[in-house]
């Protein structure tokens, strides 16, 4: 992502998902209020611990942290008066590059965005915030002590590019990701880091989670039962385009197009139901796919309005802020203002033809 607060950044540009997170508000409170009754079940003096897997920087890091708050406060309501109120201890987690000084910076701004739009006495629990840099497909905790995990937009990231892929052997030319030309060994070996990776994810944080615990998990999914045509392959094929039209241009060399494929791989409902229950660790609260518009706009604004050229522009700039770095570190930092531009206008055009939006999977789940 990325970093800081300024044009490009992650912070400024992610409107979608923002929109996901207060899509998946009341599955949340819902999974905080059981956490919470579970902290309390272990007796008076232990803290409720919850983590944001990939919290990012910026406003929808401080909306996750301010709406488990809120949760957590109105529980505390429901509860007899002269009850004690349950300590929460956070811990945002993210990969060691993150922008954690931004995260640190904020902070203070979670007590505000919990307090926003509430009507009574706030009894904002005490909380404690706390940074935890390393990659999620890795150990974070130690055995049994996290009462709720919640991850947002990020597992569609893998822990890596598949090995067949990254030893640069070019088996998908002129591609990043998987579209229309993509050769099915190419889908497979995509499909299997991602069942690699989920199941051990949920394997880590089983481990993690008390006995109960319990998990909100939302990430970018497919509807499109067309594997080379999956909502999120427009996403990248569309960005697949504009790097082709800077090879054309002679401005990138086309072994390194050829030679740059994402970690990332976007599963069907089925797919990620299928590696929970070969997991046998966990049982499935609550699972849906939605729809969020890729300019992150209202779904009550008119079909029509989307896709104009304001909001190709923002989906290009939402694209630049979560590839932006990726893309520099691989083709260098001088494309990105041109490649984006030519990017929007992919964008525009497919949106006129076809009002594509992100499929986004929410599923929560107990610990057995
Ligand atoms: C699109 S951002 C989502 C940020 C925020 N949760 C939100 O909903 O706006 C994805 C985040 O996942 C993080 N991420 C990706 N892979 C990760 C990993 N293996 N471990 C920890 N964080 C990871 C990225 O660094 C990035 O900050």
């Amino acid at each position: 992502m990325t970093r800081g607060d300024g044009e490009h950044s992650y912070a400024s540009n992610s409107r979608a998902q923002e929109k996901s997170i207060l899509k998946t508000r009341p599955v949340l409170h819902k999974a905080v209020a059981a956490a919470h009754a579970l902290s309390l079940s272990s007796g008076p003096g232990g803290a409720m611990v919850v983590a944001d897997l990939g919290c990012s920087s910026g406003p929808n890091t401080l909306l996750v942290v301010s709406e488990v708050i809120k949760a957590v406060a109105d529980c505390r309501h429901e509860l007899a008066t002269g009850s004690q109120p349950q300590h929460v201890q956070f811990f945002l987690n993210d990969l060691p590059g993150n922008d954690f000084n931004l995260v640190f910076q904020s902070l203070e701004l979670i007590k505000l965005a919990a307090n926003k739009d509430r009507q009574e006495e706030p009894l904002l629990p005490p909380y404690y915030v706390a940074g935890l840099p390393g990659s999620f497909y890795t150990r974070l905790f130690p055995d049994r002590c996290v009462h709720l995990f919640h991850s947002s937009y990020c597992l569609m990231w893998r822990s890596k590019v598949p090995d067949e892929l990254a030893s640069g052997a070019v088996l998908n030319e002129g591609n990043m990701y998987i579209w229309e030309t993509t050769p099915p060994a190419v889908v497979a070996l995509y499909r299997r880091q991602f069942q690699e990776d989920l199941s051990l994810f949920l394997t880590l944080r089983h481990t993690e989670l008390v006995s109960g615990g319990h998990m909100v998990l939302t990430f970018l999914g497919r509807k499109s039962k067309d594997v080379l045509r999956g909502e999120l392959s427009y996403t990248w094929g569309l960005l697949a385009q504009a790097l082709q039209s800077l090879v054309k241009e002679g401005r990138v060399e086309k072994e390194k197009l050829d030679s740059f494929n994402l970690p990332f791989y976007v599963p069907s409902v089925d797919e990620v139901r299928d590696v929970i229950a070969q997991s046998q660790a966990f049982d499935v609260i609550h699972i849906q796919l939605f729809d969020v518009k890729w300019d992150g706009g209202d779904d009550d604004v008119e079909m029509e309005d989307y896709g104009g050229v304001e909001s190709s522009v923002s989906v290009a700039r939402s694209i630049r802020a979560v590839v932006g770095p990726l893309i520099a570190r691989h083709f260098g930092e001088h494309i990105l203002d041109h490649l984006f531009e030519l990017y929007a206008k992919n964008v525009a055009m497919h949106l006129q033809k076809v009002k594509t939006k992100y499929p986004v999977i929410l599923v929560s789940l107990q610990a057995k």
